[in-house]
């Protein structure tokens, strides 16, 4: 559990808001290992959700170089990076993303459509994720009949569909009461437990505490906690 999984390196990031670059990273340097608990912390504006974008490779670094398992981002055809996204990472937001006219079973179900998982076999992958995160029962169910912590558990199905070795959560306990957030967090730690590397941004200390190590932001720029 000792080669990096994510290398950041000096990633700079600006969005252009009418003629002026508004600096979101400036200068990221950031390397987590194969296996890490890392929680992203830092004030509202300081770069945390374009920092897992980047790393996610939904946002292109304006400067800098990503490798994410092996592969170096900046060099990836829009292709190359959507077939990246869809077997390396899974990802958890706060307001849970679940397609609002799809039963939870065909939510878990749609990023193993995108892989060409064939439909016998994603259904029996989707029976037996949402089992594990507690919603066997709930599978014909819509997102407007689950609980937001239920939804939550149906976005964490739904990340971990393509099994991969990556899961990025963007404040995915904020919406939640702290009771249902502390469940979502041991669920994640159980699957950090058995190997995958998780990256995490919350605004809530006890959540952080789950981590193995906490990085934190500030204005664009890395506080502390660049290396293990
Ligand atoms: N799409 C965008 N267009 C323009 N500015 C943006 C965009 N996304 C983020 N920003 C700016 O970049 C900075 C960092 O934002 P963000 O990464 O969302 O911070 P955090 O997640 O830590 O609250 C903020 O100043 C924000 O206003
Ligand atoms: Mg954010």
């Amino acid at each position: 559990m000792s080669d990096p999984i994510i290398v950041v390196d000096n990633v700079h990031k600006s969005y252009l808001m009418g003629k002026e670059a508004v600096p979101a990273l400036r200068g990221v340097s950031l390397e987590i290992l194969r296996g890490e608990f890392v929680c992203l912390m830092g004030p509202s504006g300081s770069g945390k959700t374009t920092l897992l974008n980047v790393v996610g490779g939904l946002d292109e670094p304006s400067r800098g170089h990503l490798i994410v398992d092996g592969q170096n981002l900046v060099s990836l055809s829009e292709n190359e990076l959507a077939r990246l996204r869809l077997e390396k990472m899974g990802f958890i937001f706060q307001n849970y993303n679940l397609l609002a006219n799809f039963t939870a079973l065909e939510n878990v179900e749609a990023p193993m459509v995108l892989a060409n998982v064939g439909r016998k076999e994603r259904q029996e992958r989707a029976n037996r994720l949402l089992d594990r995160v507690g919603l066997g029962d709930r599978t014909h169910h819509y997102p407007s009949e689950l609980s937001g912590g239920q939804q939550q558990r149906v976005a964490i199905a739904r990340a971990l569909a393509n099994n991969p070795p990556i899961l990025i959560g963007d404040e995915m306990t904020g919406d939640l009461d702290s009771e249902t957030g502390f469940a979502i967090m041991r669920l994640i730690a159980e699957l950090n437990k058995e190997g995958m590397t998780i990256v995490f941004v919350t605004h809530d200390p006890r959540m952080a505490e789950f981590a193995g190590r906490v990085v934190e932001l500030q204005d664009g720029k890395l506080l502390n906690g660049a290396t293990p």
